[in-house]
């Protein structure tokens, strides 16, 4: 089982971006995850279009693309042309989650769907086999440097559960005050993609932030489990 940590540039300098990046990168960082928020499906506006391009021309790794947005079909093929290799839109925001996926992968990316701390983990399970990977969010979403939500560890462990019974070994990922204090904690539920932002760029310096969080992270995979 294979740990991956995905740095999310809300946090960073964004005067800096490309350094950012750099140094997550350093660090061993697996993705970049960028928020996308439109002041609709959560109260803040964050980065767009544009600034995906731009992160698409320094990163050496894939970008993963976290909509928070209304009507995120509208916006799929853009975001795919600006450079995303995985997006995840909201359950919340997607009416039609099982055409919304399908036209993600039809675009040549991973697909995932992502659930607000309130939403049940079963909502999945019509779509659980057209899932590339699942985001558990573990704080409401809109803004980075929020305490994690600490019932979203059982989340996890019933996303997993409920993909392996679907026979889709897809990871769960996860989002929100993820830390090295918690990161053992919910790798053992069952995350395999780690999130987070303030953790790696509120410290003071964001390659070792980013290793130390994978190392805490693997601490919670049994010994014979852990690749990296
Ligand atoms: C929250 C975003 C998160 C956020 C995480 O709405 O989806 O990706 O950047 O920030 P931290 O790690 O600080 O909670
Ligand atoms: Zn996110």
């Amino acid at each position: 089982m294979k740990v991956l940590v995905a740095p999310s540039i809300l946090s960073a300098d964004f005067l800096n971006l490309g350094d950012a990046v750099a140094a997550v990168e350093r660090g061993g960082a697996d993705l970049i995850h960028i928020d996308v928020m439109d002041g609709r499906f959560v109260p803040n506006v964050s980065i767009g279009i544009p600034v995906v391009q731009a992160l698409k021309r320094v990163a050496q790794v894939p970008l993963d693309v976290h909509l928070m947005i209304v009507e995120p079909e509208r916006h799929l093929a853009a975001f795919a042309a600006a450079g995303a290799s995985m997006m995840s839109v909201h359950a919340e925001a997607s009416p039609q989650l099982h055409r919304t996926l399908a036209m993600i992968k039809k675009l040549g990316l991973k697909a995932g769907a992502a659930l607000n701390p309130s939403t049940p983990a079963s909502v999945l399970e019509p779509v659980a086999d057209l899932l590339d990977y699942a985001l558990v969010m573990s704080v409401n979403p809109g803004f980075s440097g929020q305490t994690f939500i600490p019932e979203s560890t059982s989340k996890v462990r019933a996303v997993r559960n409920l993909l392996d019974a679907a026979g889709n070994r897809a990871p769960v990922e996860i989002d929100g005050g993820i830390n090295t204090a918690n990161a053992a904690a919910v790798t053992r539920a069952g995350a395999e993609i780690l999130v987070a932002a303030s953790a790696i760029f509120g410290s003071d310096d964001a390659a070792v932030a980013t290793q130390q969080l994978r190392e805490k992270a693997l601490e919670g995979l049994p010994v014979p489990l852990r690749e990296n």
